[in-house]
């Protein structure tokens, strides 16, 4: 085993690596490749068979004290991970131990891990998986991303896959090949913890950045030294749990599934992504692990998926003592397999070795066919094959890994996703000479600017935080000068007995600070955190929070309201009473610096909200809702729909001017494609970037149709009296809607274009 000084001083820059010009794309995988798979296959035992659809977690193989607590710093039992793999012939392992390690470890442990499968008389390789979700957030000095949500408030579809790009490049620079990401579920339910991992609420455009993240992952060919192979989650429904509660049941009707839920993760496919995990989650009674109408006819038969697919964290357990679909551990892994999971993740110690007997004992009792198992096999080698694992390995250096290129784009992915939302009276920029009290509980850690996955699964320890990056505090003190900045907390977030709550903080601190500052930034939020210990009992914000924000209008001094939060948390009592109101989102590591930039004026904002941001606790909304929703008992009218604000919505510090909404055609058929243009032009005085965002409603059909949908959209920048025309193409798939069977069909009759608040109506024949 390498020592430490020698892995942090010599290694650091390059990592051994397979040759990967021969890993290649499964779209175009070759038949030679089939036929070396084949061979494999042929070769293999029952045992080498079950111990490769076996994924255990890195602490399965970890050195342990006398209470079975993993040692720190980690270092790998050679008795343990013999035991896996030459005794179990496990075929991939996952996962980082409870913290981010630096790349001289993450070397040692993956070169240890390859030297013992390369023992194995097949030496077939295992392949490691990470969530690396907004960059390789478990290898220390990474590149930290905004979470997906932000990331989808740029609406940039260059910076989704530039994104995926970095992350994929760092994540190789790591040893790793497999990254358990993106998230496509869609963002419908923000009580769900894990809200802030997704696109957002709409199924196109978490469809086209989705798209863009998996070819920024796995590059556009050929997966070559700087590209991992993507793992799309968490298929499907999983986001949509009728409690809020993380892998809690969803009901969601077939049209709505084909029509909401299903694009994002089919688009992905089509591009190429190799693996996909299932969801936890029940969707209509039936647990994803189960579903064999999803994992295998439609998306193995129907879609032709290459890839494998890998269940989620102990699922086939789930079965048995949380879903109730079986009475033993053979039963649930049968039930599984048979469905279409391809790998399992067990994923810990001992239980991987309850899983091989067990599976072992279900295909010799013919319980699950051989077939089967064959097919899952070649699913996986394939993948394995794809991303060049049985290759040679070369030296590759990676020098650009958490390069000042790199955490540009991420500063600039921060930058744009921010979004504003009020700006009375244009307070905004502000000027740099004003004294300024920075305040509030989220204002002063990079922990709650990361969100979960972070440094640690929850991303609550701040002893990880990156070293040099900035906290909100941090950057404004930067960028105006420690001088005119004060800081007072206000307000703590903490857990208590396993829920989030907040209190107030040394407030005759506050109020002396505030008392003497021209303005006050007062940073809200929420705690990092993911899946259970994410859940939450209401959408409104802590109440601290709320008191803390009345206490700071109280004092008389203008308040510009921040909020770092994956969610969007009811905050209607304090949005009158401030002046301005910014949306970050979880922003990463450089949306300290970029949310500086923004308030004091050296870029303009340009993100818009991913989400309908609703106004009461009890009422959540979507912008593509049909007409009925509108209907208000108040006034007999339609206009029932009150959001606090509504998808798409985002300010600049200048305006932009719609001209011109022209279709090429006022009829068509349903084969003609229909061109749709639109002129921009910014009429403000200020460069900014704005989102061209296209919709289309189906005015009637047989089942009630959605309100406007979003099907096209293009982000671009306007010098001040500059103009664009921008012209979108419109397809029959534009015009389509799911019927109760899920079918698409396509119905003749009238439709509507908008752009802005420009409308214009057409037939199709
Ligand atoms: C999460 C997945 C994640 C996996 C591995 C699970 O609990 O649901 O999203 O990829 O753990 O960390």
């Amino acid at each position: 085993m390498l020592n430490r000084f020698i892995t942090k001083n010599l290694i650091c820059f390059f990592i051994l690596l397979p040759v990967v010009s021969i890993g290649q794309n499964l779209k175009d995988f070759h038949i030679d490749k089939e036929k070396e798979i084949t061979k494999i296959l042929s070769k293999m035992t029952l045992e080498e068979k079950v111990g490769q659809t076996c994924q255990i977690t890195l602490d399965a193989v970890l050195m342990t004290n006398k209470e079975g607590k993993t040692i720190e710093p980690i270092k790998i039992d050679p008795e343990k991970l013999k035991e896996a793999i030459n005794k179990y012939k496990i075929g991939s392992i996952l996962n980082v131990s409870w913290h981010t390690l630096d790349r001289g470890v993450w070397n040692e442990i993956l070169g240890t891990i390859a030297k013992v499968s390369k023992s194995e008389k097949l030496e077939i390789p295992i392949i490691y998986g990470i969530d690396a979700i907004h960059g390789i957030n478990y290898t220390v000095g990474a590149t930290l991303f905004p979470q997906e949500i932000g990331l989808a408030a740029t609406w940039n579809k260059d910076l989704a896959s530039d994104f995926g790009r970095v992350t994929a490049y760092e994540t190789r620079a790591t040893g790793i090949r497999w990254n358990f990401s993106p998230v496509l579920d869609l963002g419908r339910q923000p009580l769900w913890s894990r809200f802030f991992e997704t696109l957002g609420e709409d199924p196109y455009l978490c469809s086209v950045l989705g798209e863009k993240i998996v070819e920024g992952y796995q590059g556009n060919g050929r997966i070559d030294d700087f590209h991992v192979a993507s793992c799309l989650k968490h298929f499907v429904g999983y986001s949509a749990p009728f409690s809020g509660r993380d892998r809690t049941p969803a009901w969601i009707p077939k049209k709505y599934m084909s029509e909401l839920y299903l694009p994002s993760f089919h688009s992905a496919v089509d591009a190429g992504a190799m693996t996909l995990m299932i969801n936890s989650g029940v969707v209509n009674g039936i647990p994803g692990h189960v579903n064999k109408h999803l994992l295998t006819t439609l998306l193995k038969e129907e879609w032709g998926f290459k890839g494998f697919t890998v269940s989620d964290w102990e699922d086939y357990i789930m079965l048995e003592t949380v879903h109730n679909v079986s009475s033993s551990i053979q039963e649930s892994i049968t039930l599984a397999f048979n469905a279409g999971v391809d790998m399992s993740m067990v994923p810990n110690n001992p239980q991987y070795k309850e899983y091989c007997d067990a599976m072992n004992k279900a295909v010799c009792e013919k319980d699950i066919p051989m077939d089967r198992l064959d097919d899952a096999l070649r699913r996986i080698l394939r993948v394995k094959m794809a991303i060049g694992l049985f290759e040679k390995e070369v030296k590759v250096d990676y020098p650009l890994f958490g390069s000042k290129e790199h955490k540009e784009i991420a500063f600039n992915s921060a930058l744009e996703s921010i979004t504003l939302l009020k700006n009375s009276n244009n307070i905004l920029p502000l000027a740099k000479e004003l004294k300024v009290l920075v305040a509030g509980p989220t204002a002063n850690n990079l922990i709650y600017l990361n969100g979960a996955w972070t440094h640690t699964w929850q991303g609550v320890d701040s002893s990880f935080n990156t070293k040099g990056c900035h906290s909100v505090l941090e950057a404004i003190q930067a960028k105006i000068g420690s001088s005119n900045v004060e800081f007072a907390k206000g307000a703590e977030l903490y857990m208590e007995n396993g829920w989030e709550s907040s209190r107030l903080h040394e407030i005759v601190d506050f109020k002396t600070k505030a008392e003497r500052s021209d303005v006050i930034i007062l940073c809200l939020g929420e705690m990092p955190s993911t899946e259970k210990p994410g859940d939450i009992q209401s959408l409104n914000l802590p109440e601290a929070q709320l008191e803390l924000a009345k206490i700071a209008y109280a004092s008389g001094k203008p308040v510009v309201l921040v909020l770092i939060e994956g969610r969007p948390r009811v905050i209607q009592p304090i949005v009158e009473a401030s002046s301005a109101i910014i949306q970050c989102y979880l922003p990463g590591d450089f949306g300290g610096d970029a949310l500086a930039e923004i308030l004091f004026g050296d870029a303009n904002p340009s993100g818009k909200l991913p989400y309908t941001y609703p106004k009461y606790d009890g009422v959540i909304e979507f912008y593509d809702r049909p007409k009925s929703v509108d209907r208000s008992g108040k006034s007999n009218g339609f206009d029932a729909f009150d959001p606090q604000w509504n998808f798409g919505f985002g300010l600049s510090y200048t305006e932009f001017e719609y001209t011109n909404l022209t279709l090429d055609k006022l009829q068509i058929n349903s084969n003609d494609s229909l061109n749709v243009s639109v002129t921009v032009k910014n009429s403000g005085k200020k460069t900014g970037k704005e989102v061209v965002q296209l919709y289309i409603s189906d005015l009637k059909s047989s089942l009630i149709p959605s309100g406007k949908c979003l099907k096209r959209f293009e982000k671009i920048e306007l010098n001040p009296g500059e103009s664009k025309t921008l012209t979108f193409s419109l397809h029959k798939k534009d015009f389509q809607f799911a019927d109760e069977n899920g079918e698409w069909i396509l119905e003749p009759g009238d439709f509507e274009v908008q752009v802005e608040k420009h409308k214009r109506v057409f037939k199709l024949n």
